[in-house]
């Protein structure tokens, strides 16, 4: 297998992984991972539950369609994440239920929605922002991952879903999983008194870990 198939053959079992655990449904959600010569990235319209390893999209890293089926129309916010944090080996957009839960509360603070609640967010997400609402498939919204000058691993799309970048694809998958199953506690766990980590035991996670 050339490094490109083992790629192409890694986004089929992550997507189908992803959509078999109800991250995903329907046609919702996207997948891109870096190869040496471009990105590939799931093609619009199709499902993270059926992916077919020759039909996945490649386009070059400035964006223009090289082979496959067409690109998803969310091809700005991966291409952004690529551009703004070179460390970025794959990006995964969901419409994971209690992400897109979140997104949607007008009273979360847009500048950092996920509050210290646990050890692993931090380690494999770290602060979270939520983008203003704009379109599927506008380019606006790569602009305003760009604007954001590569500082964070993940965002909330708002009304939308998230966007989570990491190192390579299991990272990115890992990170998205993460980040959905803490959104989830804090929907669960909203009407309650929470003790959140304090600054010095989130400083340590930093230490021992590194930051995402
Ligand atoms: P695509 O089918 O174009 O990938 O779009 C799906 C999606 O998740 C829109 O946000």
């Amino acid at each position: 297998m050339t490094s490109e198939e083992q790629v192409r053959a890694n986004i089929v079992r992550l997507a189908k992984s992803l959509f078999d655990r109800g991250f995903s449904v329907g046609s919702a959600g996207n997948i891109s991972c870096a190869v040496e010569d471009g990105i590939l990235i799931t093609p619009t319209n199709s499902s993270l539950g059926s992916p077919d390893a020759d039909r996945i999209s490649k386009i070059s890293r400035d964006g223009r369609h090289i082979s496959g089926d067409r690109p998803s129309k969310e091809v700005f916010l991966h291409r952004a994440f690529y551009e703004s944090r070179p460390a970025t080996g794959a990006v995964v957009h969901l419409h994971s239920t209690y992400c897109t839960a979140l997104s949607c509360l007008a009273d979360v603070d847009p500048n950092d929605c996920i509050p210290p609640l646990t050890p692993y967010v931090i380690m494999r997400v770290g602060q979270v922002p939520i983008l203003p609402y704009v379109r599927p498939g506008d380019q606006k919204a790569g602009k305003l991952i760009d604007d954001l000058g590569g500082k964070y691993a993940a965002v909330l799309l708002a009304n939308h879903g998230p966007v989570v970048a990491g190192r390579d694809l299991e990272s990115a998958v890992f990170a998205a999983e993460e980040l959905e199953e803490t959104a989830k506690l804090l929907i669960v766990l909203r009407s309650m008194k929470l003790r959140y980590l304090t600054d010095a035991q989130v400083e340590e996670l930093g230490t021992v870990f590194g930051k995402p």
